[in-house]
């Protein structure tokens, strides 16, 4: 983990994603947002989001813990 960067939970959230829409994944844990950035990290001095987007609408487990080596997915790093 990164310096500054902190765990955003324990356990992956599940979403529903949407097809071409962009998604910016908090990286640094520090958002009360997640998974996703609420733009925290700037006063953390912590590591910026993540953007992402899906080719097809589905549901997913993304990773809140940020020790995933497959972001923005939960890859049961957490555990
Ligand atoms: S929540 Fe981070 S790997 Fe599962």
């Amino acid at each position: 983990m990164k310096e500054n960067n902190i765990k955003g939970g324990d356990a992956p959230i599940k979403c529903e994603l949407e097809a071409g829409k962009n998604y910016a994944w908090c990286t640094c844990g520090h958002g009360d947002a997640q998974p996703f950035c609420n733009g925290s990290h700037r006063k953390a001095n912590a590591t910026p989001s993540m953007s992402f987007t899906v080719e097809e609408d589905k549901t997913a487990y993304l990773c809140t813990c940020k020790l995933t080596k497959n972001p923005p997915y939960c890859d049961g790093s957490h555990k």
